[in-house]
């Protein structure tokens, strides 16, 4: 029987879901899993659960200067030191049930030779040129000083210790950063002479113009404040490094490279920059994951293409990427959203590491349900910059409420009020006005719901869920049938399908819970929750679950937050703070 669905055409398109790349040098947080990772992956479920062609992809962003800093000061090569992190971020992905179907590197040789093709394909296009640059070298650590390496005062908006590669105040780019310092050492460095490789960005300015004017998909607020950007005039990107860690620049013929020519006998390598280089890495990690470059591309063009972002990293999506894929002619096609989502506060101030402001999954997950923090992120995650907060009281109260008081309690006073009258699911009797009205509800959730999460709309597609099964209990309880348990059986009956829909709801939020209903319900699908499903979105509205069968083992599927353990989560973050070295 095909579905309704089937005659649309957008629904047979694929949809590749790229996550920002988490750099390979320090521990995954609760800002990152807030801004990009939980809403990309609730996304993918849902788009999974309905039978969509659909890829999740991300990759540890390996290369750059900050990196090469952090090996350096813990004595380790890059390589050694840029996989031990991407092994950790797998793991530390898994543990709260983030699921891409790849998570490569930037350092893969498949994103070296694909970024290396492309800065062919630009170069051929007449995109790159080349350019003396004084640059910033450092004449105690006898090295040029790119990016991070130098800190100092942005000349957009004033703001104080900056990197030269990103104004954390304003998110601009500072091409000329006042009073420098050496990251390092400290010392001003002096100017010297380097050959380097621009990138025309300049040239696109009304290409991407128009594109984000045409664009109806692109947030709104966001184009606005990029758009401002382009008419305050976009600079050429230097897109190489004289620092030896990052994909090589390929040589053409017999022209001088920009490895030959040096004022500066120093630098062994010239490398791509990292943010040439990352990007191309949505790509490249499509090919590992289909076998192939040809194949990757048309699949690649065939799609629906997302990439979620917090908004820290605006000016490289909206900007940097689409000129590169214009600049190749296409060949790529350009992001169809851009899903950009604001800071996550941390007890209303801004989390940062360096002052030990901050929540590593690791420790989370030792102390709670992995689907709290899911379930509660998702709760406050709007589809907007706007910031949003952590708030240690507001997550438990949530998590009591909410999950389990609301959630918890329907599925389980269902399951075992069933399990404790009645041995198998019970033959309902005539449908009356409330249960019709329970049945009609149940039919139409999964549409609302759907279409919320299809527009990425998570908080709000959880709270309509929430108004759902808040309005089971009252029927519930309304239906008072621990006064005639044998009679309650049309109650039964339909509330078990319930929970069943529910069970296929919370999937993308809660999976591991979800698993947990299925095994109650006596369904094991055999999964670890990030499987494809047998049990599908479109099916949610049915009574799939017939007079007879059989429930699993029923049991509570939470247990409640205490005081305490928020009470020490709280002292566990001030003692942090005041232990931190700055
Ligand atoms: N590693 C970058 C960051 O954390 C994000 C890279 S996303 C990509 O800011 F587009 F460049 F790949
Ligand atoms: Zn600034």
């Amino acid at each position: 029987m095909p579905s309704k669905s089937d005659n649309n055409l957008s629904f047979n398109r694929s949809v590749i879901v790229t996550s920002a790349l988490p750099y390979a040098n320090g521990e995954i947080h609760l800002g990152h899993v807030a801004s990009t990772y939980l809403p990309a992956d609730i996304f993918t479920r849902y788009l999974k659960l309905s039978g969509r062609d659909v890829y999740h992809l991300c990759a540890s962003d390996d290369f750059g200067t900050p990196i090469m800093i952090k090996a350096e000061a813990v004595g380790k090569n890059p390589e050694d030191y840029v996989k031990y992190w991407h092994d950790r971020d797998t793991e530390d992905f898994k543990s709260i049930g983030i699921s891409f179907d790849l998570f490569s590197q930037t350092s893969s040789s498949t994103n070296a030779q694909f970024v290396q093709c492309v800065f062919k394909i630009l170069q051929k296009n007449g995109y790159i040129y080349e350019n003396d640059v004084i640059q910033f070298y450092c004449e105690t650590d006898l090295k040029f000083l790119p990016d991070r390496y130098v800190m100092g005062k942005c000349p957009f908006c004033g703001a104080e210790d900056q990197y030269s590669d990103l104004c954390e105040k304003c998110g601009r780019i500072p091409d000329k950063i006042i009073d420098p310092k050496c990251a390092i050492c400290g010392i001003k460095p002096v100017m010297r002479k380097s050959r380097h490789y621009f990138f025309n960005l300049s040239t696109f300015s009304k290409e991407l113009e128009n594109w984000l004017n045409e664009s109806k998909s692109l947030q709104t607020d966001v184009k606005k404040y990029v758009l401002h950007w382009i008419r305050e005039g976009l600079h050429d990107w230097d897109i190489t490094r004289d620092i030896p860690w990052g994909i090589k620049i390929p040589t053409t013929n017999n022209e001088t490279h920009a490895t030959d020519n040096s004022d500066n006998s120093k630098m062994e390598y010239k490398v791509f920059y990292g943010w040439f280089d990352n990007h191309l890495c949505y790509i490249s990690t499509l090919a590992d994951l289909l076998g192939g470059l040809e194949r990757a591309k048309s699949k690649w063009n065939d799609s629906e293409i997302y990439h979620f972002i917090g908004k820290d990293i605006v000016y490289h999506h909206y900007l940097f990427l689409p000129a590169i894929r214009m600049g190749m002619k296409n060949e790529y096609k350009l992001p169809d959203f851009i899903p950009t989502r604001g800071h996550l506060m941390l007890e209303n101030q801004k989390i940062s590491k360096s002052r030990n402001w901050y929540i590593g999954l690791k420790d989370f997950v030792k102390e709670f349900d992995r689907d709290y923090l899911r379930f509660y992120i998702a709760s406050i995650s709007s589809y907007s910059q706007d910031d949003v907060n952590f708030d240690w009281d507001s997550f438990a109260e949530k998590i009591n409420n909410e999950l389990i008081n609301n959630i918890g309690n329907f599925i389980n006073r269902t399951l075992s009020f069933c399990q404790k009258y009645f041995d198998k699911i019970p033959e309902p009797s005539d449908f009356d006005k409330e249960d019709q009205e329970i049945i009609d509800r149940l039919t139409k959730i999964g549409g609302v719901v759907g279409h919320l999460l299809e527009n990425n709309e998570v908080d709000k597609a959880l709270k309509e869920i929430l108004t759902f099964s808040s309005f089971l209990n009252q029927y519930f309880q309304r239906k008072q049938p621990w006064k005639d348990p044998q009679g309650a059986n049309t109650l039964l009956f339909i509330s078990i399908n319930a929970v069943r829909s529910l069970a296929i709801m919370l999937e993308p939020f809660i999976p591991f819970s979800a698993e947990k209903i299925w095994l109650q319900l006596g369904i094991d699908r055999g999964g670890d929750g990030s499987d494809v499903h047998i049990q599908k979105w479109e099916s949610l509205g049915h009574m799939c679950i017939k007079p007879g069968e059989s429930l699993g083992k029923v049991e509570p599927l939470f247990k409640k937050i205490e005081p305490t353990q928020i009470q020490s989560q709280k002292q566990k973050l001030e003692i942090a703070i005041k232990n931190a070295k700055v």
